[in-house]
């Protein structure tokens, strides 16, 4: 039996026998002696095998990397100067009494002390790349998470009900993954966007308070902190406010970073998704970076500049400027490749002032657009931006969205650059915050139609409902998001727990009764029967430990992930199927090549 984990082995066992099962991270002969670094899920001790007990070293000699080995030894203190301070057994190592080969190992196809693996060998090679110390440490300090996360639910008294996988379409706006079904023909199961609608019922069956750590589906377009399949820590509760389940789970986040990582948040602030459009451009800002937009659209209606003229006079269109503190040491290079930048996001340029001597008015300022600001509107700039000697502004000047996606964006890029980390923009803290307040509608250009913020369950702000016929655009939402440096960590609201309301959102949406009933119907039907008001909220689990660990990627914390593709390079699915399956399934392939494949 193993008397301690490997990692665990420190000075508070001198001079004991310890058992250790592990792997041989490495091992290195230095001529006489063999060291062996045993590595297990707490971490590694230094294995010492002398050539005085020839048995154990002939064993020791044909160790190899990722060996499975069991050592048997006493525990003592490393030479005075061979301590590794990095190591919970760091000032202590093991002399080998017995060595056990349990399983040998073929040589691994890369080093797993190697920090420049690419992300398609280690995602290949999981198995090993999950052996990995990095690795472990993030699922451990997963697990711990949705551990704490699970106590606190049980303590305030959520109950976890699971919720089917094959179920029909829910409403989160993406794309659904299918299933087909072999006994009925032609017909599909849709797997969970979320169990969004399936909690609201538990809440009407009067469960009162539920939760589940769960896996949702969506085949959306992939990004950094996206993948297909993820995880929600989803809640729901009856009865409570707005006010009363933000800060109940504010509480939950707070526990979570207390017990795990042994932080203290605080309290959030509270920011209208309006402020923080006006701030940041963004409703998901990361308060670490301390700059804001300022707000110009009112004052370049009447320059001689086309450039600003036509936002600042159009419907929908913004001007803003972004003033970075100490800004003007950059070179030309820099914001040329910041003009470049904020050309992804549809901007079509980057008007800039170097601010080099204030008190010289026009004649202080480097750029290529004064010549076209009125006094007027220059001294508008210099006081509203508070500009200082050596400051650099950006302007950005377009629809409201396109300045909002590439000031948002660009404030975000040079927040976490060097140079911000150098002048202090840039705060090294944890900064949570709740976005409130959302619109219930967004008007999609496109289609011409309201689209719902959130999800059509969504119910509107007390007074707002009428809104909902005559103007959809100033309809406020009971709706809320958990921000944290930067990344929308949760979101939620309150629901609409009246039939009447509920048919309201549906007619602003240009859903037909008939298509509410089609797709909705059970949800609709159970409103009727005294359904309790509700609300509640989901956390995106995988998101939550991606920044808690700080890992570089969303994949870094799931064990067995997706690519940004969509694609298991460990199992390589997705992959084709048997033709007798699919016909099991009454399902032609379109793609003739595909179905040669079959
Ligand atoms: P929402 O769609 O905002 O809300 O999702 C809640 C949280 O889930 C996380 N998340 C994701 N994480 C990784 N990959 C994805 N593709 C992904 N999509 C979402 C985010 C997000 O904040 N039913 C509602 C919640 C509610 O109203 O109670 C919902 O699913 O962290
Ligand atoms: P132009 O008059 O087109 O040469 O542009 C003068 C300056 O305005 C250049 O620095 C451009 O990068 C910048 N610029 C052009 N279009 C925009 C825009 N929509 N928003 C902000 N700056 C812009």
């Amino acid at each position: 039996m193993r008397t301690t984990y490997a990692g665990l082995v420190s000075e508070a066992l001198m001079g004991q026998t310890v058992t250790l099962m592990g792997w041989a991270h490495r091992r290195r002969d230095h001529g006489g002696v063999i060291f062996i670094d045993l590595r297990d899920r707490e971490g590694l001790v230094q294995i010492v095998c002398d050539p005085d007990r020839p048995e154990m070293f002939k064993v020791a000699e044909g160790v190899r990397n990722e060996f499975c080995l069991k050592i048997v030894g006493k525990v003592r203190p490393r030479p005075a100067g061979t301590e590794n301070a990095n190591l919970t057994s760091g000032k202590v190592e093991v002399l080998c009494h017995e060595l056990v080969v349990l399983n040998p190992s073929v040589t691994p196809p890369f080093q797993l002390d190697d920090d420049n693996l690419s992300e398609t060998t280690r995602l290949t090679h999981r198995v090993l790349d999950l052996r990995r110390p990095y690795m472990q440490k993030n699922l451990m300090l997963r697990y711990r998470v949705a551990m704490e996360a699970r106590k606190f639910l049980d303590e305030n008294g959520f109950v976890d009900i699971e919720t089917p996988m094959l179920t029909k379409s829910t409403p989160e706006g993406a794309r659904d993954y299918l299933v087909p079904s072999r006994v009925h023909d032609g017909q599909f199961f849709a797997l969970p966007q979320s169990p969004q609608l399936f909690k609201q019922l538990l809440m009407v069956a009067g469960f009162d308070r539920y939760y589940q750590i769960t896996k949702c589906f969506r085949d959306e377009d992939l990004r950094a902190d996206r993948q297909p399949e993820f995880t929600q820590i989803d809640i729901e509760t009856s009865f409570l406010t707005e006010e009363e389940i933000r800060s109940m789970f504010e509480g939950m986040i707070r526990h979570v970073f207390r017990k795990a990582l042994d932080v203290e948040l605080g309290n959030y602030p509270v920011m209208s998704y309006a402020d923080a459009m006006r701030l940041y451009g963004s409703d998901k800002p990361d308060l670490r970076v301390k700059l804001e937009f300022t707000e110009l659209t009112d004052v370049m209606a009447d320059v001689d500049f086309k450039v600003f003229s036509t936002p600042a006079t159009m419907k929908g269109g913004r001007v803003v400027a972004l003033r970075i503190p100490g800004g003007a040491e950059m070179s030309r290079g820099e914001i040329d490749g910041y003009t470049e930048f904020v050309k992804i996001y549809g901007a079509k340029g980057l008007a800039w002032i170097k601010v080099n001597d204030v008190s010289k008015g026009r004649d202080g300022l480097q750029s290529p657009i004064v010549k076209n600001l009125h006094d007027a509107a220059l001294n508008a700039v210099l006081e509203r931006t508070g500009a200082q000697n050596g400051d650099l502004l950006f302007f950005g000047a377009d629809k409201a969205k396109v300045v909002n996606d590439a000031i948002g964006a660009l404030r975000v890029k040079i927040g976490h650059s060097d140079f911000a980390k150098k002048t202090g923009i840039f705060e090294d803290r944890w900064a949570p915050l709740w976005v409130v307040d959302f619109p219930m509608f967004e008007f999609d250009e496109d289609e011409q139609r309201w689209n719902a913020v959130h999800h059509p369950f969504t119910a509107p702000k007390d007074g707002h409902e009428d809104y909902m016929d005559t103007d959809p655009g100033r309809c406020i939402a009971k709706a809320y998001d958990m921000v944290l440096n930067g990344w929308e960590l949760g979101g939620g609201s309150v629901r609409i727990h009246r039939a009447d309301i509920q048919s309201k959102v549906f007619s602003a949406l240009k859903i037909s009764p008939e298509d509410a009933q089609l797709k909705f119907g059970f949800l609709l039907d159970a409103l009727q029967y005294g359904a309790p008001p509700h609300g509640g909220l989901a956390f995106g689990l995988d998101r939550l430990v991606t920044l808690m660990t700080k890992a570089d990627s969303i994949r870094d914390v799931i064990a067995f992930p997706k690519t940004q593709r969509a694609q298991c390079l460990l199992t390589h699915a997705p992959s084709p199927v048997d033709e007798k399956q699919l016909r099991e399934l009454h399902i032609r392939l379109r793609n003739t090549q595909a179905a040669e494949k079959a």
